[in-house]
């Protein structure tokens, strides 16, 4: 009997896999040297040091772009690219719904209001044309997340931008080296914010980056960085432009930086190869749909998904079991559910003390956040299913990967005929 015809590991049948996926690190002694040099050179901090500043330089180098805002998380650089927006108080902030709370918490910050556009059921990024439908007199900028590193329908979104004149941010946290139609993922809007996470494709532990080709937005963003602070040479008086929090990196992130930039292009082909090669060979497999990607776009997984169709005989939560009885870690729906109602700052309102500001401010629009804001982005977050996917992977694992999901869908089919 082929592995693919066995009992199901979750019936007592034999596992596909019983030992681990092939792994590694992504940091060894690149970064060791270069965090030796910041203690050799005795500036741990970036103003005087060299190495953040030749991180910013080699990211802005990778990317093709004028200017590069090194900070200390990716929702430190979402909210320097909402700073150098610089929306007024009870302006909306178009959203995509399935994210990380990184890119709603720096729009509430600037006193600005997120509205969320429902998601594509395909490629589970957000839909332009449901942008277009939430866009407003106070709509301040539209804020795009290329989601487990698939590039968004960039072509449509910047047509909405252009025609309604409204900047565009690409939250790249997931997307690092993502492609859409020959260019990079970050550098088609008007500024690309990126995480450095530890779980990120390249990785500074904590940290985040935003680019953009605008001198008017790097220069504030360079600012905002640094609570605005105008650092006249010398030790005289101060100026502080505007409000603004401290988000700088220390050097010694900067110099893993340094080292991590330098790996970045092969080790997103290498996630890019092994993604695209699992979706090869699972296109026949009933049941279930792998995330799709657009036409010339080169998606570089982050995460690996799909959704589990609605008329299939087994729910996401049985896939996302049996896979992992059979040694291919799994999980079930993601965020869960659409980041607005996984944040009580945002369908709660509990934001600053009981003001609610932004949402109080007499200017903004009434808003509010329930299960009927994103029908489609719940729906779909009910049928997801993730797995892991890295760079280290060979192809045998890979193959043991569409094994499993060939066998768990044909295996809880047979079930389903059975009862
Ligand atoms: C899409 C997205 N945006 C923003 C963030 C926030 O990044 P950080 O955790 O570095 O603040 C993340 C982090 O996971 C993310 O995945």
């Amino acid at each position: 009997m082929n592995r693919v015809e066995q009992p199901l590991a979750l019936d007592g049948g034999p596992p596909v896999r019983t030992t681990p996926m092939t792994s590694g690190k992504r940091w060894g002694f690149e970064e060791l040297r270069e965090v030796l040099d910041v203690f050799e050179s005795g500036k741990l901090f970036r103003f005087g040091g060299e190495k953040v500043p030749a991180f910013e330089q080699a990211f802005a180098e990778t990317f093709g772009v004028r200017h590069a805002v090194a900070s200390t998380s990716g929702t430190a650089a979402i909210h320097i690219a909402i700073g150098m927006v610089n929306p007024d108080p009870g302006d909306e902030i178009i959203v995509a719904p399935i994210t990380d709370g990184g890119s709603v918490v720096p729009i509430l910050y600037q006193g600005a209001l997120p509205v969320f556009a429902d998601s594509d059921p395909e490629t589970f990024n957000v839909d332009p044309a449901e942008i277009e439908r939430r866009i407003t007199s106070r709509t301040r900028a539209i804020l795009v997340v290329h989601l487990l590193g698939n590039p968004c329908d960039m072509e449509a979104v910047m047509e909405i931008g252009g025609r309604f004149n409204l900047p565009i941010i690409e939250d790249c946290s997931q997307a690092h080296g993502a492609e859409y139609r020959g260019r990079l993922c970050g550098t088609i809007g008007d500024i690309g914010c990126f995480s450095l996470q530890a779980s990120k494709h390249i990785t500074t532990g904590e940290g985040g980056m935003t680019i953009t080709n605008r001198d008017d937005y790097g220069e504030r963003g360079a600012l905002f960085m640094d609570k605005g602070w105008t650092r006249q040479p010398g030790w005289g008086p101060r100026t502080y432009a505007f409000l603004a929090p401290n988000y700088r990196m220390p050097e010694i992130v900067g110099a893993v930086g340094c080292a991590q930039i330098r790996k970045l292009a092969s080790i997103v082909d290498r996630r890019n190869h092994n993604g695209d090669l699992l979706n090869s060979l699972i296109t026949d497999v009933p049941g279930v749909h792998p995330q799709t990607v657009l036409a010339g776009c080169k998606h570089t997984y982050w995460s690996w998904a799909l959704t589990v169709n609605p008329e299939a005989p087994f729910d996401a939560d049985t896939f996302a079991s049996a896979l992992s009885a059979e040694g291919i870690g799994a999980g079930a729906h993601y965020i869960g559910e659409p980041i607005f109602l996984c944040m009580d700052a945002v369908c709660k309102k509990i934001t600053l003390g009981e003001s609610q500001f932004p949402f109080s401010y007499p200017g903004a629009a009434p808003v509010e956040y329930n299960e009927d804001t994103c029908p489609r982005t719940r729906d779909l977050l009910q049928r997801w299913v993730s797995l892991g996917i890295s760079e280290f992977q060979t192809e045998p694992d890979i193959e043991d990967m569409a094994i499993a999901l060939r066998k768990v869908s044909l295996g809880l089919h047979k079930r389903a005929q059975r009862s």
